[in-house]
């Protein structure tokens, strides 16, 4: 953790350097609006990018991009009594594809308690939480536990 912690101490450090570079950088001999910077063949002729079309009829949603996690993180206490029927809408969306449904309790979820144990901050913890399990899935749907699924008739690919 204290690794993770001077890591993004670093990181932050170089990206206000960069900025900072950025910011005072003589553009006097960059033609930042000459088009002719971008007309790189590779560039141009990259097709452009179409998303799958939308899901009909509550057909099943094919993985073409891997497996996909829908996360939702809180503590189960606040999940069954405030946020009851959100968690039974996206139950209900999760039962008609293929996608794992995974509800992280951040203080009983083993994952979570070894390795999130030095965030005590509540933010921090979840994303830590979300973080633990980034390596058991290809895509990641984070959602808040007040989320509900209003119409599902949509995959979640035709976000990717
Ligand atoms: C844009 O850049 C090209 C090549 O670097 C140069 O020949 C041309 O004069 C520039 N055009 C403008 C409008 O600055
Ligand atoms: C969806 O279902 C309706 C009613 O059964 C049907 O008329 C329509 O053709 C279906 N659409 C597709 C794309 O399958
Ligand atoms: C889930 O995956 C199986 C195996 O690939 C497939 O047969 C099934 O139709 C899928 N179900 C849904 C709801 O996408
Ligand atoms: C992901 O990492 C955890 C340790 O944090 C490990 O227990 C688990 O087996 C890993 N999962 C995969 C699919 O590699």
């Amino acid at each position: 953790m204290k690794l993770k912690l001077w890591l993004s101490v670093l990181l932050l450090v170089t990206t206000v350097f960069i900025l900072y570079q950025a910011s005072t950088m003589d553009t006097g001999s960059i033609p930042m609006n000459n088009v002719s910077m971008i007309s790189d063949e590779n560039v141009i002729n990259t097709p452009k990018y179409t998303s799958p079309a939308q899901r009909q009829n509550m057909s099943n949603c094919p993985a073409i991009y891997g497996k996909i996690t829908i996360v939702v993180v809180g503590s189960t206490k606040s999940l069954e009594e405030k946020y009851q029927i959100a968690q039974a809408s996206l139950r209900c969306y999760h039962k008609s594809t293929n996608y794992t449904l995974r509800v992280i309790d951040l203080y009983k979820d083993c994952r979570v308690r070894t390795e999130c144990r030095d965030h005590t901050q509540l933010f921090f913890r979840k994303h830590c939480a979300t973080a633990a399990y980034l390596n058991e899935t290809d895509w990641m749907l984070v959602l808040d536990a007040d989320t509900a699924v209003v119409n599902p008739n949509h995959c979640i690919e035709e976000w990717i």
